[in-house]
């Protein structure tokens, strides 16, 4: 008896001392723009020894991938073995049985492969999946958190193209179980939910997993919707997309409904075209041309200033002289995306909706997506800067907080702790 009660306790002794570095209240992941492709890029560190990783943020992607091809040197990596619980947890549907240069991260026999993709490119590609040692920052000034057998995916040098200097993957924030946030949330049990708040200026925004205190910005719920058909660049027949769409109904623009195609707004179920999506690898919202055209002369209308020659990519420009400013950026009309009532909408303000291009213009910041555009709508980095998102997984809602941007919250957003 004596003996079997001393086990128990040096077990439990032992699992509590192995998992006390592993158990932080919160991580936070940096997030900054890059000036000159205003893409959204995090950084991590990766790999035994272990060496910082520049990746470009991609809110809908499935997994971490980063370039296996060049410079990756760790004595921790782990293949994935086909037909091995981490392969069937991500779902790779294909296996690479031998890979005929020397064996190194990213040529492994016996490995399951997935699709690693670059939507700024747009460049897809098989890659192997593994695992190796993960550090992240902690919130509230802990240590950094370590996870030893983080799962991601090796691609290839050439998958970089278009990717800030200095960026060597993606970091794939999706609805999967192999994204960072699953996997952040099956290590330290945190809640499944995470927050999104991009910085509009250079000051770092931020990821956020764990307990946080939301009480600054109160925010709106909507359902997330799942488009049963993938949106990736490469994926078999009956898998849903990864991304995060909303369901947007109308579009109100200075509180007036804009007159619109409401097939174009729904998720087709059998092609998946149509619908709303959010996206950080879009820079501006994009709309299908039909959708494009009525909000822009709905708005130039409500605006009632003379347009000037319009600045690509954008289509209407004003001059700056005749807009005033507000404490919510220049004064323009309010576009509200409507969404499962009428009482339940995401505002964006001037702030988010215009676009500063030189010294005398500022555009409306939404891009014309051409006809027939797979997603009708999807909201862009820019339209979500300085909004708080919560995203839920447990109960697939998406939280929204369009007003911080007098507060200029995102930037070196200021986390505390839950009690
Ligand atoms: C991979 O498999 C081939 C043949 O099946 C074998 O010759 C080679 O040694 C294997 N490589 C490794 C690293 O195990
Ligand atoms: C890189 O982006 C530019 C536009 O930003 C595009 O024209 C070009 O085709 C892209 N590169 C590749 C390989 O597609
Ligand atoms: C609305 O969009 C759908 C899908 O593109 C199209 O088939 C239909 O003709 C459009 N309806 C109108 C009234 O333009
Ligand atoms: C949905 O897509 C299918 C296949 O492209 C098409 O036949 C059907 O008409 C679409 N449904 C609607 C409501 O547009």
């Amino acid at each position: 008896m004596i003996s079997s009660h001393l086990f128990l306790i040096c077990c439990l002794l032992f699992i509590a001392s192995s998992t006390a570095q592993t158990r932080p209240k919160g991580i936070i992941l940096p997030v900054t723009k890059d000036p000159s492709t205003l893409q959204y890029i995090t950084e991590l560190k990766q790999r035994t020894p272990l060496v910082p990783v520049k990746l470009a943020v991609d809110l809908g992607g499935q997994f971490l991938w980063v370039d296996c091809d060049k410079g990756y040197t760790t004595t921790s990596y782990i293949p994935s073995r086909c037909n091995s619980a981490s392969c069937s947890l991500s779902k790779a549907g294909s296996c690479l049985t031998e890979c005929y240069s020397p064996s190194r991260p990213g040529c492994t026999n016996n490995t399951c492969m997935l699709f690693p993709e670059n939507q700024y490119a747009p460049i897809a590609t098989s890659g192997t999946l593994g695992s190796d040692v993960l550090s992240v920052p902690s919130a509230f000034g802990g240590p950094p958190v370590t996870i030893s057998k983080f799962l991601f995916v090796c691609g290839t040098t050439f998958l970089l193209e278009n990717l800030s200097s200095g960026v060597t993957g993606m970091a794939g924030l999706g609805r999967t179980k192999v994204s960072l946030p699953s996997q952040f949330f099956a290590a330290f049990s945190f809640k499944k939910k995470f927050g999104v708040c991009l910085s509009s200026t250079s000051s770092k925004g931020a990821i956020f997993f764990g307990e946080f205190d939301s009480s600054t910005a109160p925010l709106t719920y909507t359902p997330l919707l799942t488009n049963p058909v993938s949106t990736a660049g490469v994926y078999t027949a009956g898998e849903a997309s990864t991304e995060y769409f909303i369901g947007v109904k109308s579009i109100n623009i200075n509180q007036k409904p804009v007159k619109l195609n409401a097939t174009l707004l729904a998720i087709n179920a059998t092609d998946g075209y149509g619908g709303t999506k959010i996206s950080s690898v879009d820079k501006y919202t994009t709309l299908e041309a039909s959708i494009y055209n009525a909000v822009t002369n709905a708005f130039v209308k409500e605006l009632n200033v003379p347009t000037v020659p319009s600045v690509k990519p954008f289509g209407a420009c004003f001059s700056a002289k005749n807009i005033g400013t507000l404490y919510t950026g220049p004064d323009v009309p309010t576009i509200d995306l409507v969404l499962q009532s009428k009482d339940v909408y995401w505002r964006i303000y001037g702030g988010n909706s215009m676009v500063r291009v030189n010294n005398n213009v500022w555009c409306l910041g939404f891009v014309d997506g051409g006809v027939n555009s797979r997603t009708s709508i999807v909201i862009g980095g820019y339209q979500v800067e300085e909004n708080l998102l919560e995203i839920d997984f447990a109960a697939s809602k998406l939280g929204f907080s369009p007003l911080l941007y007098r507060k200029q919250i995102c930037a070196n957003y200021n986390f505390q702790a839950k009690s």
